[in-house]
């Protein structure tokens, strides 16, 4: 297995190279992984362009997203729902009948993690699975620890990560909790793009790609994925063992 390191230079060329591959795979029916957080608004940005554009249309595209918090009220503007509307969702022809959200104001959140799971089954898989990646190397909320044979679940967050998206929350108590995919759900995705960019990811970035596959590094799990490429900008990959050169495949294990 091979991890595929994509090096552009800027934030900029990450979205447009993302952005690319997602209107690629638009031109027929798909089922696409979507992420949140803010290296994912330029690529959202990207395809909402392309469609005003009318370069692009949503309408046969299925997707889910991989997390969401639990114990916010519906609508909550810091809730992934309401990110997606605002990033991609309100903009474009997308058929609300085929977005698939976690829903964490249920009573029974173990029960909806399976009702995610036999969707997605139901979808026949996901094409495309977005991520970005977590200062501590999580994926989705799959925190340092998690097992890289979980599935969708309810998960405590880190204390440095409810830290990291504080931004997005007023004065208000950043949830401790969230529903997530699992890392092997993840996993069972046909193809997986990480984005990454910026000064902060480089480290999570060098362990994801430089170190031992370990639940220790959530993202270190793509490196046992056939088709998992990560898109870098030069920023983050400054933590890398060897230095790379445009687009060159680096083979990881
Ligand atoms: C959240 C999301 C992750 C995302 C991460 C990085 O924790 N659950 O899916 O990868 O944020 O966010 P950002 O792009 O804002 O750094």
């Amino acid at each position: 297995m091979s991890l595929r390191v994509l090096v552009l230079d800027t934030a900029a060329d990450v979205a447009r190279h993302v952005a690319g591959r997602f209107l690629h795979l638009l031109r027929r029916p798909c089922v696409l992984g979507l992420a949140t957080g803010s290296t994912t608004l330029p690529i959202y940005a990207r395809l909402v362009e392309a469609h005003r554009a009318g370069r692009a249309s949503f309408r046969h595209m299925t997707t889910f997203n991989l997390d969401e918090y639990v114990g916010l009220v519906p609508g909550h503007p810091a809730s992934f729902v309401r990110f997606m509307r605002e990033a991609l969702f309100d903009h474009v022809d997308i058929d609300p009948a085929r977005v698939h959200l976690l829903d964490s104001a249920v009573p029974d959140p173990a029960a909806e993690a399976e009702r995610y799971e036999r969707a997605i089954r139901t979808a026949g898989g996901i094409d495309l699975q977005l991520l970005g990646i977590g200062a501590n190397g999580h994926i989705g909320f799959n925190e340092p620890g998690s097992a890289l044979s979980s599935r969708t679940r309810c998960v405590t967050l880190a204390p440095s990560t409810r830290d990291a998206n504080r931004h997005f929350f007023d004065s208000e108590p950043v949830p401790r909790q969230a529903l997530t995919m699992g890392i092997a759900t993840i996993l069972d995705a046909r193809e997986i793009m990480l984005a990454a960019t910026g000064p902060s990811k480089a480290r999570a970035v060098a362990c994801a790609v430089d170190g031992p596959i370990t639940p220790e590094c959530p993202a270190s799990a793509l490196q046992a994925h056939a088709a998992a490429t990560i898109v870098c900008d030069r920023e983050a990959v400054a933590g890398l063992d060897h230095p790379r050169s445009n687009g060159a495949p680096c083979a990881t294990s």
